[in-house]
């Protein structure tokens, strides 16, 4: 993949924040989606890849854009895999709550998972905890194994979980642990990614979220030299049977990060939509808009935050050709 791709990226996730960003706190949810994928959708078209949507906003009868299946880029380039959230926390926004994100990732083609729209059970953890998480091994099983390898107590160690009814037996078993826990209203992928950055505060998420976002997440935990393990969890008979043709009998199947991108190269690039832990959300101030970006390439290693500040006057569009 061509370096000069992770520039082409922050112009993306930025457009489709800025836009999707003026339906904070609004209540309008699919409006926010909208906003962001539109926008999200527009820039793609100025950026030299042939890029093929691989996890996206859904089927083609289904979206309209940024469909499974759709063609991106101007048709000269690498040739990639593309996963898109253009809006990774609706309901954050339509709330005006945290940590929501603009997200891409892209890898060399044919490499990424194509995971189907259901439920992931997952596990993931920063660059300390590597090669200690296990998500068969029981919960306090894993919360020793990464409270001692980040050299903490288990007192210490913080856990992301979505607050959700599904997770009450996990938070009884984080609490018996001992460990501390932050609940979530939304917003996995973020989850998934502050394991990496001491300053969150966040050592281990854990928990069953949306599949799709496993598997963005897990690009970025790439890049950073993290790692996830996930499971997919079906709800129906025609999620289990969609497993299977997906080649997956069992669903005991633990997806490894090769599972998930099993190529060298990968790009990930997230905007702040709303303010989180990592990321400041987007700021108006009359004809100026800020953003905060990071963006980072498996191959190199190389993290960069990005600080943008917009000229809503010169590209009311967020796109010059
Ligand atoms: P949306 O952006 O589609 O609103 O998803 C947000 C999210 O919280 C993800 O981060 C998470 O993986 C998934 O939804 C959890 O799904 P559910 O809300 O059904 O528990």
């Amino acid at each position: 993949m061509e370096r000069s791709l992770t520039m082409e990226l922050v112009r993306v996730t930025e457009a489709a924040a800025l836009k999707s960003a003026r339906w904070m706190g609004r209540g309008k949810k699919e409006e926010a989606d909208d906003a962001a994928t539109t926008a999200m959708r527009a820039v793609f078209d100025t950026i030299p890849m042939q890029g093929t949507v691989v996890i996206g906003e859904g089927e083609m009868d289904e979206a309209p854009m940024l469909y499974i299946g759709e063609k991106l880029g101007t048709g000269n380039g690498p040739g990639v895999d593309v996963a898109v959230d253009p809006l990774e926390g609706t309901s954050i926004v339509a709330n005006g709550s945290w940590n929501a994100l603009s997200v891409i990732a892209i890898a060399d083609k044919g490499t990424l998972l194509h995971a189907p729209d259901m439920y992931m059970n997952k596990i993931a953890v920063g660059p300390e905890a590597v090669g200690q998480i296990d998500i068969n091994a029981s919960t306090l099983e894993n919360l020793e194994a990464v409270a001692k390898a980040k050299n903490k107590a288990i007192e210490d160690i913080v856990v992301t979980v979505l607050d959700r009814p599904r997770h009450h037996k996990l938070i009884e078993e984080i609490r018996e642990a001992g460990a501390r826990i932050k609940l979530i209203s939304n917003g996995d992928v973020a989850g998934a990614i502050n394991t990496a950055f001491d300053e969150t505060g966040v050592d281990i998420l854990m928990g069953i979220g949306g599949a799709p976002e496993g598997v963005i997440a897990a690009v970025a935990l790439k890049c950073l030299g993290g790692e996830m393990q996930g499971k997919l969890f079906p709800t129906n008979q025609e999620q289990t049977d969609r497993c299977l043709k997906m080649g997956i009998d069992d669903l005991n199947k633990v997806l490894y990060m090769k599972d998930f991108c099993n190529g060298d190269d990968a790009i990930f690039a997230a905007t702040g939509v709303t303010d989180g832990e990592l990321l400041r959300g987007v700021q108006f101030k009359g004809k100026q808009a800020t953003t905060e970006t990071v963006v980072m390439r498996a191959k190199s290693g190389t993290v960069r935050f990005i600080d943008g500040t917009h000229s809503l006057q010169k590209k009311p569009n967020l796109v010059i050709k």
